[in-house]
């Protein structure tokens, strides 16, 4: 008998807290004595993190749209060949921070009309999709204040503004509608613990 495992991934705009939800679920998953992956994208495996710094360190104009889109295409099967298909193959659950429905918003949406682009890099070479997305919703206002309260040379992508990231939110429920069989949309403007609840039922719910 072949084991399945359960692949999750978390999306949202800037500070929508993606990346506090997946790890709370990761412990709790844990306790209850699942064996749990906990990656993101970009990155995930030790070329995908290479690729990582390139894409989200230094010169906003570093990359042309189209380049950008095959970088994050070649990190993310990277990703999937090194860590989310070995793991979910041993059963295992996998949790992923940000995955192909970023790269559909960010890539496909901001940076000119390259949907259709993503759609068919995607086809091509990672023609995967995951048993559920968890889409974490918020004011995009909240979410940049929140965001702009980190800190890191991370920020290739930071200094977008107020206006994109309403355009991104906009995106992302249009994702959610558009997939809507995977997608899960969560309140995140909330406090951390009302949030992850939601997350844990409905998470639970898939397990059974
Ligand atoms: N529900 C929440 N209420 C208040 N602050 C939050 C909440 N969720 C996350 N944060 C804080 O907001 C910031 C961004 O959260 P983070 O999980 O890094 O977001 P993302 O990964 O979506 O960008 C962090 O400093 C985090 O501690
Ligand atoms: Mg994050």
């Amino acid at each position: 008998m072949t084991k399945t495992g359960l692949f999750l991934t978390f999306e949202g705009i800037d500070g929508s807290g993606k990346s506090t939800q997946a790890r709370m679920l990761a412990d709790q998953l844990r306790l209850q004595g699942h064996e749990v992956v906990l990656t993101r994208e970009p990155g995930g495996s030790p070329g995908a993190e290479e690729i990582r710094r390139l894409v989200l360190e230094g010169d906003p104009d570093r990359w042309s749209a189209e380049t950008e889109l095959l970088l994050f295409t070649a990190a993310r099967r990277d990703h999937l060949e090194r860590t989310i298909e070995p793991a979910l193959a041993a059963g295992k659950v996998v949790i992923c921070d940000r995955f192909a429905d970023s790269t559909r918003m960010y890539q496909g949406l901001s940076r000119g009309d390259l949907r259709s682009l993503v759609d068919q890099l995607h086809n091509l070479m990672i023609g995967r999709e995951p048993d559920m997305t968890l889409l974490i919703d918020m004011d995009p206002e909240t979410g940049l204040s929140r965001a702009k309260g980190r800190q890191g040379t991370e920020e290739r992508f930071e200094d977008f503004g107020p206006d994109l990231q309403k355009k991104m939110r906009a995106g992302f429920l249009a994702l959610a509608d558009e997939f809507s069989d995977r997608f899960r949309v969560v309140d995140g403007n909330r406090d951390v613990d009302s949030v992850a609840q939601d997350v844990t039922d409905i998470v639970q719910a898939a397990l059974r």
